[in-house]
């Protein structure tokens, strides 16, 4: 069901972002998953090779989640806010995810996820709207979604890949205890 939308959106042009696509960046891991993690954009190797989370950060990604026990072909769904490298790695605009948030939603609705993991702030204001809710203050605690389905918000890998301290109450463990509690939600 979701190879046809896939299809669909490597013509898509309904936003400018279409402009400077190499790949559609669409989806990684199994639409069997009980977790589901949303990033924000694809980058320079995600457009390069049509798939989310495989720079530097994705690499930072797939430690943390080996760490915590989690596979990411079989236990994981993993899409963006917006499927198409914006220009410089800047962040999504409005427009340009409001234009594929319907996309988003739909993987949503293929898959159903018990658990989303809303990877960084991009993510984040995708679901939850109050912007006193900064992901410094949410991140590891669990919003409803609905249908069932909990919403997790977590660092973003790019983030982490700056903040270099291993102490527990660095956000890198913490991190890392997020992910332990997803992979205890399922
Ligand atoms: N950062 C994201 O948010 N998504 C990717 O796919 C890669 C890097």
């Amino acid at each position: 069901m979701l190879d046809e939308l896939k299809k669909e959106l490597e013509n898509c042009t309904k936003c400018p972002l279409h402009l400077g696509r190499n790949k559609l960046v669409f989806s990684d891991g199994s639409e069997n998953a009980k977790i589901m993690l949303i990033g924000e954009a694809p980058g320079a190797d995600e457009d390069k090779l049509g798939l989310p989370f495989v720079g530097r950060a994705g690499k930072f990604l797939n430690e943390l989640l080996e760490k915590a026990g989690i596979d990411r072909k079989k236990d994981l769904y993993i899409a963006n806010t917006v499927k198409c490298r914006p220009p410089e790695n800047r962040k999504p605009l409005p427009n340009e995810k409001i234009a594929c948030e319907g996309n988003l939603f739909k993987q949503i609705e293929v898959v159903k996820p018990k658990v989303i993991i809303l990877c960084g702030s991009t993510a984040v204001e995708t679901f939850i709207k109050d912007k006193k809710l900064t992901i410094t203050k949410i991140r590891g605690q669990v919003f409803e979604y609905k249908n069932g389905i909990k919403l997790v918000p977590i660092f973003h890998p790019s983030y982490l890949l700056r903040k270099h301290s291993t102490e527990p109450d660095a956000p890198r463990a913490l991190t890392l205890k997020d992910l332990e509690m997803v992979k205890a939600m399922v």
